[in-house]
């Protein structure tokens, strides 16, 4: 008998995201087009999550330059690369072991690279102090957060640890939490009020969840994946008298600081706003706040580097943080490397500083004006309606479905948003996410849409999807009507399913 047959079952237990399915079947289709099948498209577009790269963003010219030197120091010598770019490699490489992007580093992250970091906060916060000690460097953000909530985690039955998530959240948040042995416990945030986060929906899930299991920590994406609200400094303040009088840790997930465009709104962090309050919270509430090089601007997820600040936290606690990032052995170098050069770009009169400002600027632009296209146009809609975003990288549309398509989700066990997502994928080429994958109820339907891609990508997803849900809702129309349009959907529909 194979060991695996005793699979562990907690990791039996995790929830499998429809996102999966939804990412084989555009696995598949693209296949079909590799070996010659013959559809309206020729390449399948995924706006599902954000990749950047793999949408075609262009990189940091100054980031791939000093990286290129770090791997192949002959490089340093190359008068044809600016002379930022060879001393800033120079000086990275003087602070890995051997001088050399190919050695481990401590568990933690380069003392160097978490130096450059404290210093960033201090400079981003005005003034709000901040410590090497305290910055956590990890294989990506998402790595820190497990890290954290496992060291809550704990006990089964009333004593289990829980955590408040917003609904809707960011798509592999419950996965991470059900493989950390978390309860999730769900407060909505408001679609009519913009998606901010509201306090009666925070005391309400905290009512119903004492008794099943023991509330630890909130868990906040500002600015929000997927719905690209931006929190203000009042509603900051509340969530965090709120964790305070409810002694839970704030989980601050605030990869998207960089790429906020709603007018007359601006990033400000949980820190900063904590550190404007008295000491009986600012030396008190605890804090985790979380950054990566995945972020907007910088887009490279795939170097695989993140970070978290710690603020008020046991030193013992804090211990065993240092313990938990042990078992990585190290993070990779090349992404520690570029969260130095995040944090600490060229500035104003270095050789690279004005392509560096125009690049930065080109995909903040493009970010913010694929943020009101879309908007305005899937608004256009029939049946669709979207907030307007201020910023991350997500538009989340509402979808009302007509009622024959919620019946075919029923009889096919998958939710409405996921088959309306199956039906775009297949007939369209396009990959959208669907919003129940966030913990959604199932009388809600919403979409996710990334708008991080390049202008005439976005133009191309919109026309797909518009004709797509022109033919949806004309079907459906017609078969009101007594028109035969309802059979053909049905038919195609029973052809491709796939379940949640
Ligand atoms: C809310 C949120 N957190 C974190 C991340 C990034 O995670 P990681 O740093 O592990 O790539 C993303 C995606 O970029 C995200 O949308």
């Amino acid at each position: 008998m194979s060991p695996l047959q005793h699979v562990n079952p907690r990791v039996r237990g995790i929830r499998v995201s429809s996102h999966s399915s939804l990412q084989n079947l555009a696995a598949h289709i693209t296949q079909e087009i590799t070996q010659g099948a013959q559809k309206s498209f020729k390449v399948v577009l995924d706006v599902a999550s954000c990749d950047p790269r793999q949408a075609g963003m262009k990189p940091i010219s100054f980031v791939q330059q000093v990286l290129a030197a770090c791997l192949y120091p002959q490089l340093l010598k190359d008068q044809s690369l600016p002379l930022d770019v060879r001393l800033r490699a120079q000086s990275l490489l003087e602070v890995c072991d051997g001088e050399s992007v190919g050695s481990y580093t401590a568990s933690s992250g380069l003392p160097h690279v978490r130096q450059s970091i404290a210093e960033f906060i201090r400079r981003r916060d005005a003034g709000v102090p901040s410590y090497a000690k305290d910055v956590f460097i990890s294989g990506g953000s998402q790595r820190a957060l497990m890290v954290i909530v496992k060291l809550l985690a704990r006990e089964e039955g009333e004593t289990r640890t829980g955590v408040l998530i917003p609904v809707p959240c960011p798509h592999t948040l419950p996965m991470l939490l059900d493989e950390a042995g978390v309860t999730l416990v769900p407060y909505r945030l408001i679609e009519e009020g913009g998606w901010a986060v509201d306090l009666d929906q925070l005391h309400q899930a905290l009512k119903t969840a004492r008794g099943h299991c023991e509330p630890r920590a909130i868990y906040i994406s500002n600015p929000g994946n997927p719905t690209g609200h931006v929190q203000d400094r009042k509603s900051i303040k509340e969530i965090i008298q709120f964790a305070a009088a409810e002694r839970l840790l704030l989980l601050v997930d605030e990869v998207y600081q960089d790429s906020v465009y709603g007018q007359d709104r601006e990033f400000i962090s949980y820190k900063k706003v904590l550190f404007e309050m008295d000491k009986a919270y600012s030396e008190t509430v605890e804090l985790v706040s979380f950054h990566s090089l995945s972020s907007a601007c910088m887009g490279e997820c795939g170097l695989r580097a993140g970070f978290m600040e710690v603020v008020n936290m046991d030193p013992e606690v804090m211990h065993y943080v240092d313990t938990m990032l042990c078992s990585d052995i190290s993070t990779p170098v090349t992404g520690q490397l570029t969260l130095d050069l995040m944090v600490n770009p060229p500035t104003a009169g270095d050789p690279s500083y004005d392509a560096y400002a125009q690049e930065i600027l080109h995909s903040w632009a493009t970010l913010s004006q694929n943020a009101q296209r879309a908007w305005q146009f899937l608004n256009g809609l029939p049946g669709m309606s979207c907030q307007p975003a201020m910023g991350g990288v997500y538009l989340y549309p509402s979808l009302h479905l007509p009622p024959e398509i919620i019946e075919q989700a029923k009889i096919f066990k998958v939710e409405a948003d996921v088959l309306y997502c199956q039906r775009l994928l297949q007939e369209e080429g396009v990959f959208v996410g669907a919003g129940s994958q966030h913990g959604e109820e199932t009388d809600r339907h919403h979409l996710r849409l990334c708008v991080l891609v390049p202008s005439d990508t976005l133009e191309e997803v919109l026309a797909r999807l518009g004709s797509f849900h022109h033919r949806l809702v004309d079907r459906f129309a017609r078969s009101n009507k007594g028109v035969r349009g309802r059979d053909k959907w049905q038919n195609t529909v029973t052809e491709h399913v796939v379940p949640c």
